[in-house]
């Protein structure tokens, strides 16, 4: 190890503060992560992490055994022990209102500074308001003791829930806003393997880092909310959104990626962050940003009325008492995260609407148990599936696009799937005796046999 090397602190240590503080480690650094929530940092500390994201047990371990990595509730510990302090405290959505709560951010912030016993680089890695990084320097020269230099500058973080690992090691592209020379020298050294291996660097101020992250998220957004804004008329039309996905995707201007039509968007991201630059830019009086997040925003949501209305539709036209097996809680597959997730809404609807719901997910059961206790849960895909009037497909994990058609037909009372992901093979189901409705698919759909 070398002694020369920053030594890091990660305060927060949820899905994106675990995740880099164990990249850190991975990268060579030694890491100290820190947690307000005792219980957080002691699974953290003998390598169990609280939620699910694939390959990163197996790197925290790694890296407490190796004593890389710790993990502590003691701000004074790890700002008295690093150079370099990462922020990685959430923002999620206010209560009553579409702006991003930067409460947590402003706390670490002021933690941080209040406590630093020597030169210090603060790195925000949260996503924030445009301005909230600008407002937050003036908390660290008011707080950082006499004597004592510290820096703030901004460099967003882009890791996708399941993927946290690999988007944390070797990232697209790293943005660091707001820097001095000094200061993106170390970023540069810490950030040394994927830069090496070609990953891009973006220098640029503050405001631009901060709107970089948000404005990613709001393209993202808007990409899924115009595929589905076209599955509405290819449905009206007769035509194949997928089909339709594919050939415009070979355009390399437009790329095939984020052109799944289906249930829409949802998770701790996508939702909140372009309602937050929704509101902001309403504040700073940029009124098409405005818009345009609206329009998108709407667009997802009635993407969820629109799979309970084909149910309605599969059942004619009520659910009472019928049997509705939901496949998938999760907001995307290969996550147990269900905030805001679009297939919980939908089953919680029916639920609502006197059908008997039964919820199966591979991973998410547990988190979905216990923010919808009232819904009924199954623990197998074969469970949900006994004796069900229908299927929805929510989710796209693999264990349902992969399920065998005439297993599940056999078990079923009526053979009728909602896709609403668009995943499944529709030609074998179809064969298999199911009646299969999907997004956006009438054309393709409807020329398949039919059979209840
Ligand atoms: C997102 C961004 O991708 C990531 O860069 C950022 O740092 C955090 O927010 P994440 O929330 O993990 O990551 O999910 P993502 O993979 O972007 O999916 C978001 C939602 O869009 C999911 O609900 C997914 O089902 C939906 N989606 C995605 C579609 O409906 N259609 C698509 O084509 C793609």
């Amino acid at each position: 190890m070398d002694t020369t090397a920053p030594r890091v602190s990660v305060v927060g240590t949820g899905y994106l503060g675990a995740t880099h503080a164990a990249a850190m480690a991975e990268l060579g650094f030694d890491v100290i992560g820190v947690d307000t929530d005792q219980a957080k940092v002691d699974a953290l500390s003998r390598g169990v992490v609280p939620f699910y994201e694939p390959g990163l047990p197996e790197l925290i371990l790694k890296h407490v055994e190796s004593g890389r990595l710790r993990f502590t509730t003691d701000i004074t510990e790890a700002t008295a022990l690093s150079d370099v302090h990462f922020v990685c405290v959430g923002t999620p959505q206010q209560r009553g209102s579409n702006a991003a709560d930067t409460r947590y951010v402003e706390q670490a912030v002021r933690d941080i500074s209040a406590n630093l016993t020597r030169d210090a680089l603060i790195v925000g890695k949260s996503t924030v308001p445009v301005g909230t990084a600008g407002r937050l320097r003036g908390a660290v020269s008011a707080l950082a003791p006499e004597g004592v230099s510290a820096e703030l500058v901004w460099n967003p973080e882009f890791l996708r829930e399941g993927k946290a690992v690999e988007d944390t090691l070797r990232p697209d592209r790293i943005v660091i806003g707001g820097t001095s020379a000094r200061a993106e020298a170390t970023l540069r050294e810490l950030y040394a393997t994927p830069i090496a291996t070609g990953t891009p660097v973006v220098v640029c101020d503050l405001e631009t880092a901060e709107l970089v992250k948000v404005s990613a998220n709001a393209f993202l957004a808007t990409k899924i909310s115009f595929i589905n804004a076209i599955a509405e008329l290819c449905d009206a039309a007769g035509a194949d959104v997928s089909v339709l996905a594919d050939a415009i995707g070979f355009d390399d201007r437009i790329g095939r990626k984020f052109l799944n039509a289906g249930l829409g968007f949802g998770g701790g991201c996508l939702p909140k962050d372009i309602r937050a630059l929704q509101a902001r830019a309403g504040e700073l009086g940029a009124h098409s940003a405005t818009a345009l997040m609206q329009q998108v925003d709407e667009i997802n949501m009635a993407q969820r009325q629109r799979v309970i209305d084909l149910a309605l539709d599969a059942l004619g036209g009520s659910v009472l008492n019928k049997r509705i097996g939901v496949l998938g809680a999760a907001f995307k597959p290969d996550t147990d995260d269900v905030r805001d997730s679009p297939a919980l809404n939908v089953a919680a609807a029916l639920h609502l609407r006197g059908a008997q719901v039964v919820v199966y997910d591979p991973e998410a059961g547990q988190t979905a148990r216990r923010s919808f206790p009232t819904l009924s849960y199954a623990d197998s895909l074969i469970d949900a599936a006994t004796g069900a009037d229908a299927l929805l497909v929510l989710t796209e994990w693999r264990e349902f696009r992969e399920a065998d058609p005439s297993e599940l037909g056999a078990i079923v009372s009526g053979r009728r799937v909602i896709d609403a992901r668009n995943c499944l093979p529709s030609e074998r189901w179809a064969a298999a005796g199911w009646s299969v409705r999907t997004i956006g698919r009438t054309a393709s759909v409807a020329a398949l046999p039919t059979f209840v």
